[in-house]
């Protein structure tokens, strides 16, 4: 990829990462994604802010080849897809000063070795001149770790976040040109990566909205040139508002398991909630994951494996209670062989979520017709419980 002017004199450096398919060894990347660093050129000066992942650390330096000075680089955010070519940028540049938050400059230390003099620590609000352009520094902390900040340039009204917004898209598009997969990838990026800051994102999403921007340049994905579209997105998915609808995550050895969570989507349906289900044995994580973005009851469907849950599903229900999705009800659902301890197993897997549990249905071998009258009995409570909470938005 070749840098490209988004603005006079302000030039995208992203490195596109097609192929990756798995980030932290953690969160799938069905789309790849795209390191975007981005250079500034003021009329007394030149800024890079971040960089990209090792790995591409030969395509960020080509495209920075013609650039023969540079006098800062600006480190949003930490984590090495970003700050991980630094110090190539530090060595190829001896005259430029790193800046940083406070706890940014402990972090860069302790995992890139970056030396103290290297690095300037600026304060929130604190602005550093190019000539003709500004670098005003925001700390905008946990999206999505303890040092985020964010860059506003207010000559060009540009704000650069990092993390911030992003989307994990390898794409050759420069701007957003296709709203609903965008829509798709910042939203399984939110739901994955800042959902469990939700609270404080909110606040973050007061702060800048203090300032006058008319682009948000993320750090992954395409850049919003009509940024009221990601911020409408954030301001959703952070909100107290839920969907009247279930997520099922749930696995079945030998079938009785699946005949239990077939008729509670049925019956969940027939009461008009709408119902996610995930067969953990095949499922996306984070397709999972976004389905809890928005959804106001977990329902956990799991066969007994000895005397607790399926693997799998303290995986999920690990990962559920790692995102602190804004939920309200929970359910517990499944079949044993001989004894079970699943449900005491599965509930203190997920102390974070603050949730009314609805009602199990635990049933020794194949369910029967007792099983499912009492998976009707749960679907109800389920419909009256959002139905009576005003954080849950009906159709
Ligand atoms: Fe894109 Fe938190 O790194």
């Amino acid at each position: 990829m070749h840098a490209r002017e988004i603005r006079k004199g302000i030039h995208i450096i992203a490195t596109v990462h097609w192929e990756r398919r798995l980030f932290d060894s953690l969160v799938p990347l069905p789309d790849g994604t795209s390191y975007n660093a981005y250079l500034i050129r003021g009329s007394e000066g030149t800024a890079l802010l971040d960089s990209t992942d090792p790995e591409l650390r030969g395509e960020l330096l080509e495209q920075l080849k013609t650039v023969d000075r540079l006098d800062y680089i600006v480190s949003h955010h930490s984590e090495q897809d970003h700050s991980g070519t630094i110090p190539d940028i530090l060595a190829r540049y001896p005259e430029a000063t790193l800046l940083c938050s406070q706890k940014a400059g402990e972090l860069l230390s302790t995992h890139l070795g970056i030396v103290p003099e290297r690095i300037r620590v600026v304060a929130d609000g604190e602005r550093v001149s190019l000539g003709d352009k500004t670098l005003q520094f925001v700390y905008t902390p946990w999206v999505h770790w303890p040092e985020t900040m964010v860059t506003y340039v207010p000559e060009d009204r540009c704000l650069f976040s990092c993390d911030f917004f992003g989307s994990h898209l390898a794409t050759t598009d420069l701007y957003v040109t296709d709203k609903g997969r965008v829509y798709e990838a910042a939203k399984r990026y939110y739901a994955e990566i800042m959902m469990p800051f939700r609270t404080i994102i909110r606040k973050n999403l007061d702060k800048i909205s203090e300032y006058d921007f008319e682009i948000i340049a993320p750090s992954h994905g395409p850049v919003y040139n009509e940024p009221g579209f990601i911020l409408d997105a954030y301001r959703d998915w952070v909100s107290p508002t839920m969907k009247n609808e279930v997520v099922l995550p749930y696995i079945s050895m030998h079938g009785s398991t699946r005949l239990m969570v077939n008729r509670l989507i049925d019956s969940l349906a027939r009461h008009g909630v709408a119902v996610s289900a995930f067969d953990l044995a095949v499922t996306d994580i984070g397709k999972l994951a976004m389905s809890l973005v928005d959804a106001a009851t977990l329902i956990v469907g799991t066969p007994t494996v000895h005397v607790g849950p399926h693997p799998a599903v303290y995986y999920a229900a690990h990962l559920a209670n790692l995102l602190r999705p804004k939920l309200k009800y929970a359910a517990i659902v499944g079949s044993y062989g001989w004894s079970s301890k699943a449900i005491e197993q599965i509930a203190g897997l997920i102390p974070n979520l603050k949730v009314d549990v609805l009602g199990t249905v635990l049933q020794k071998g194949m369910p029967t017709a007792e099983t499912y009258a009492h998976l009707d009995e749960l679907a109800k409570a389920v419909a009256g419980a959002h139905e009576a909470d005003k954080d849950v938005i009906k159709q």
